[in-house]
């Protein structure tokens, strides 16, 4: 990647964040704000081992930088002031920034913890307001009555919707990571039969990644297992199987991507009906990538999501009856448990997209927003066999709307989703993951 584009992409996103966070502080009636970059959290209450910090995204959204106890001081007019301490720890150390790009936008004052604390506690005085989860962190500032507030929260949050150039660059370093141990995945997977925790580690080493610097755990599930939506309990066997779900992604700057594929293999009537449905979610994907549009209500495109799944169900043989008796009984929810996306960015489930509840029939949609210029989110819907959701339909009215056979075979296979990462401008609709993975599932081929 380019690093002066980067560098002068990140100075521009911090002067227009400057300025929009100049506006909140206005509107909120502060002069301060204060922002903390986190403190390592311990991996149990019953030893002293710390997981690596995973930095507070509201400090974050100005800088790429791993290191705990750094104050961030927001003031109208200034240049944002970095309070770095540097302390030597013969314990621990932070990761170093993966890229130098962000400094120039910063005056930094480095020096021991007390002398900055000290720096930073003059400088809270008067309305001044906290942003950051050590709530420790805030108390030593005399800051806890100003900690987190649920007004300042939001009006944060919603800055972090629409994103800049310089996050959508991030954003596509992102894909380009995870696209990577994609395809590498969709390789080994074609090629034989590999355990789940050997795919998973295949995934990080291709990916040159951590476990935990992914941005969320990778989901890697081989036939039934991908039932399980966020299955991570990997098996540590191999055992041939006819179907991978893999769900994982990358970060680059603290910046997310989120991306599922689902690969069929082998011969036989289940694998050619799986297949049959794995074309028709990459089909009704793209469809719905095409229907993505500013000023669209997201949850209008979840519901059409449901009436595409219902119409994709009969198509494979699934359901027999009409795709209106399968919307109405709540069978495509028995298929389609989740929601369509999410906002995506410094968090996998980002913020600032769910600001009012969804409907009671779309309870796990993260999305009701009313897309907005820049908004960055997933598309992923999905079809699963899962046996609890199912069960309650079998017996009654309903009995007969399913080919429960079909159902059965189709079991073993789990289930299969399609997750691209997007970005919806004026101008149309950015879709990041195609750009790199150009085949959302099917059959894996061979390299
Ligand atoms: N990887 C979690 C999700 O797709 O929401
Ligand atoms: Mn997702
Ligand atoms: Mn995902």
């Amino acid at each position: 990647m380019d690093r002066s584009t980067l560098s002068s992409l990140h100075a521009e996103h911090c002067r227009a964040l400057q300025l929009s966070c100049e506006a909140v502080l206005r509107a909120q009636g502060l002069d301060t704000l204060v922002l903390h970059s986190g403190t390592p959290q311990k991996r149990t209450s019953f030893d002293d081992q710390f997981w690596p910090l995973r930095p507070s995204p509201w400090f974050m959204h100005w800088l790429p930088l791993e290191e705990p106890g750094c104050h961030l001081i927001i003031r109208a007019g200034k240049l944002p002031l970095l309070l770095r301490p540097q302390e030597f720890d013969f314990w621990e150390a932070p990761h170093p920034p993966a890229s130098d790009h962000f400094w120039s936008s910063f005056e930094v004052r480095e020096g021991s913890r007390a002398a900055l604390l000290a720096e930073a506690r003059a400088l809270s005085g008067g309305r001044t307001a906290f942003v950051g989860d050590d709530l420790a962190a805030a108390e030593a500032l005399s800051l806890s009555a100003a900690a987190n507030g649920a007004a300042l929260m939001r009006a944060l949050d919603v800055l972090r919707v629409s994103k800049s150039a310089y996050e959508e660059l991030c954003l596509v370093e992102a894909n380009r990571r995870a696209a990577v141990g994609h395809e590498e995945l969709r390789a080994l997977f074609a090629g034989g039969d590999l355990p789940e925790l050997q795919l998973h580690l295949s995934f990080l080493r291709a990916t040159s990644q951590d476990d935990s610097e992914t941005p969320y755990k990778n989901i890697v599930a081989l036939g039934a297992h991908a039932a399980t939506l966020h299955h991570v309990s990997y098996e540590k066997r191999a055992q041939p199987a006819l179907s991978l779900l893999v769900d994982a992604g990358a970060s680059f700057a603290g910046y997310c991507s989120d991306i599922t594929r689902t690969w069929v293999k082998g011969g036989g009537a289940g694998a050619s009906a799986f297949g049959a449905l794995v074309a028709q979610v990459e089909a009704l994907q793209q469809r719905l990538c095409g229907e993505a549009r500013v000023g669209r209500e997201y949850e209008s495109l979840h519901d059409h999501a449901h009436e595409l799944i219902a119409d994709a169900l009969r198509a494979v043989g699934i359901a027999r009856c009409s795709s209106a008796e399968l919307i109405e009984s709540g069978l495509t929810r028995a298929f389609f448990p989740h929601g369509l996306g999410h906002s995506l960015g410094l968090t996998c489930h980002d913020v600032g997209c769910a600001l009012k509840a969804p409907r009671a029939e779309n309870a796990w949609l993260r999305n009701t927003s009313t897309i907005a210029d820049r908004q960055t989110f997933t598309i992923e819907p999905g079809v699963y066999f899962i046996d609890a959701l199912l069960a309650p339909f079998r017996a009654g009215q309903h009995a007969t709307a399913i080919d429960w056979a079909l159902c059965d075979e189709l079991t073993k296979f789990g289930g299969v989703r399609i997750e691209d990462d997007v970005v919806v401008g004026k101008s149309g609709l950015r879709n990041l993951t195609r750009e790199l993975l150009p085949q959302g599932g099917g059959a894996p081929g061979l390299r």
